[in-house]
């Protein structure tokens, strides 16, 4: 099922048949230098079928992230719920195939997510969870509109919370007056 559109992407939901284009992805060390490890087949596989999971509890998750100019698909983007210090947050995510680095597409989809998460979900707040070492990403959720809101423990990693609030009316335009 398709769910946004940007001037140059798609953003749908996984089926099982990505496996191989998203390996491509996840399964490219240099790509996954922030994780733990790359991701092996199963875990290609996994990823897919905790997403598919994830529609259907919740309606959102990673998105596959298709280029329009060929139809392949070439990263994912999405919206999840995360575990912060207790508190569960909705957190924009991304990865992009390292050949197409460094065009935009990243920023592009992020925001879209990003706008999907106010609009259709209704968030107060939006974040990412980011290593401060991952200089490709942060640049990503600044561009999102985002600031560095706090620093938590996740997985075990120390990550950034970077995040972005709703705007909401300035009473003070209407008392000034
Ligand atoms: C992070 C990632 C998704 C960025 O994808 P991308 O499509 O290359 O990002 P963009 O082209 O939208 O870049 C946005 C900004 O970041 C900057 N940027 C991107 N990569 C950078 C790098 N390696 N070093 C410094 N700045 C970088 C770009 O220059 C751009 O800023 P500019 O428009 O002022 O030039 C990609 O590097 C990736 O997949 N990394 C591995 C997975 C990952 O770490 N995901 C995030 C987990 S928190």
């Amino acid at each position: 099922m398709q769910i946004l559109e940007t001037s140059r992407l798609l953003l749908r939901e996984f089926c099982r048949d990505d496996d191989a284009a998203l390996a491509r992805v996840i399964s490219d060390p240099e790509t996954m230098r922030f994780y733990p490890a790359p991701f092996d087949r199963a875990g290609v596989e996994e990823w897919i079928e905790r997403n598919m999971r994830r529609y259907a509890e919740s309606g959102h998750g990673l998105w596959g992230m298709v280029l329009k100019s060929n139809g392949e698909l070439i990263g994912d983007c999405g919206v999840t719920i995360q575990n912060v210090g207790g508190v569960s947050e909705l957190e924009v995510g991304y990865h992009v195939r390292r050949d197409l680095w460094g065009q935009g597409l990243a920023t592009e989809a992020a925001r879209a997510c990003r706008d999907y998460g106010f609009i259709r979900l209704s968030a107060e707040r939006i974040i990412s969870l980011i290593r401060s070492e991952n200089i490709a990403s942060r640049p990503v959720a600044e561009k999102n509109g985002m600031e560095i809101w706090k620093e938590a423990m996740h997985y075990n990693l120390l990550h950034l919370v970077y995040c972005v609030r709703r705007e909401r009316p300035r009473l003070s335009h209407l008392t000034s007056e």
